[in-house]
């Protein structure tokens, strides 16, 4: 044990969110000043802006960051085939990127706000189309006032909730709301079964002997797989907008800042290892860059062996800088200052042991 008077959660740090009783937990409300549609997915509300634009402009080609999450490309490939990629470095944040050098009018480029922490200057002009990706940036500032053409979020990455996507026209709003989607009772179930894996979560939290994490585990790469082969857009049933829109009024992201901030300052910082931050902005969560895999490995392992489990944020790209490889540790709202302490002891542990002294 690193920390002393720590008590660990048996749920451990990270992984799916538990099922939420808002009534413990007092979040700052936030008002939502923009006219949004709301998807199960962030796949299905970037299809939606793609179907939007295809109504009265003939899309030549989609410009996609080469650096990006994998998955989403897979399924975008299976339903826009014109797909073309742009390079970014997903760490440089004060590169303007001009889109002009890559793209033309009758295309659409896709920008990812990179953990929260881009903001990228998007030149003023008609066209090309740009969309801008939020989902490790929801509520960032960047994501409250882009100035791009299009956004979309993936909520489950911020909100406590089985799948959610949202999707908005900034200082504007869609006037196609005619769309027919799909009734579709195979993904109400799959979505359903999360939901209960996120109870059990919450049963085994709160000491439940009737539930192994195995139980709740195995229901996200089950789900996973659903979505990477499901490619229509899912029409909501109104007990799941009920639940999206909850979520959408409180603040999660000071609460993230709370948090870095405590962390920030109690890391030790080792010239083998970066952590990725850029003042006046609030990062996704805790991450950690390595250039050797064996030490990012090294981490990873101790981490889990402590009962923190980090997140890797696309291994499959290919590299971009020396600086490639990517540990993510959760930092938001279940979390709380003792929890920031736990995270830093046990890493700086780790750090000291792999000091030569
Ligand atoms: C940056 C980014 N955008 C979009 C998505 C897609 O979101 P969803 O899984 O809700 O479709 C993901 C991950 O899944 C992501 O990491």
């Amino acid at each position: 044990m690193t920390t002393n008077n720590y008590t660990k959660k048996r749920e451990g740090i990270g992984s799916l969110f538990h099922d939420i009783e808002t009534s413990s937990y007092t979040w700052k409300p936030i008002k939502l000043d923009m006219e949004y549609e709301l998807f199960y997915t962030g796949r299905q509300a970037f299809k939606f802006i793609l179907d939007t634009i295809s109504e009265t402009h003939a899309i030549e080609k989609i410009w996609m960051p080469s650096y990006y999450c994998q998955h989403v490309t897979r399924w975008i490939k299976k339903v826009y085939n014109n797909l073309h990629f742009y390079d970014i470095n997903p760490f440089e944040f004060d590169k303007v990127l001009d889109l002009y050098e890559f793209a033309s009018k009758n295309d659409v480029v896709l920008i990812n706000n990179y953990w929260g922490l881009s903001d990228t200057v998007i030149k003023k002009s008609d066209l090309p189309i740009i969309i801008e990706d939020h989902s490790h940036g929801w509520l960032t500032r960047n994501c409250l006032h882009s100035n791009a053409d299009y956004c979309f979020t993936s909520l489950r990455k911020t909100l406590p909730i089985p799948l959610g996507g949202i999707s908005w026209k900034p200082n504007s709003k869609f006037n196609n709301s005619k769309h027919d989607f799909k009734q579709d009772i195979h993904f109400y179930e799959v979505f359903d079964r999360l939901h209960d894996a996120m109870k059990h979560k919450n049963s085994y939290k709160n000491g439940s002997t009737n539930v192994s994490k195995e139980d709740f585990l195995k229901v996200i790469e089950e789900t996973e797989d659903f979505l990477d082969v499901n490619h229509e857009i899912i029409s909501l049933r109104p007990q799941d907008i009920k639940l999206f829109d909850t979520f959408l009024n409180y603040d999660f992201l000071s609460h993230k800042h709370e948090n870095l901030n405590i962390v920030y300052k109690q890391l030790n910082r080792p010239d083998f290892m970066r952590i990725v931050q850029r003042d006046q902005h609030v990062a996704f969560g805790l991450l950690v860059l390595f250039k050797e895999e064996r030490l990012w490995a090294s981490l990873k392992n101790h981490l889990i062996s402590n009962d923190i489990y980090p997140s890797f944020l696309w291994p499959d790209n290919k590299p971009v800088s020396d600086w490639q490889y990517v540990l993510n540790i959760h930092v938001d709202f279940r979390y709380n200052a003792s929890d920031m302490e736990y995270i830093s002891n046990t890493i700086n542990e780790w750090i000291q042991m792999n000091t030569k002294h």
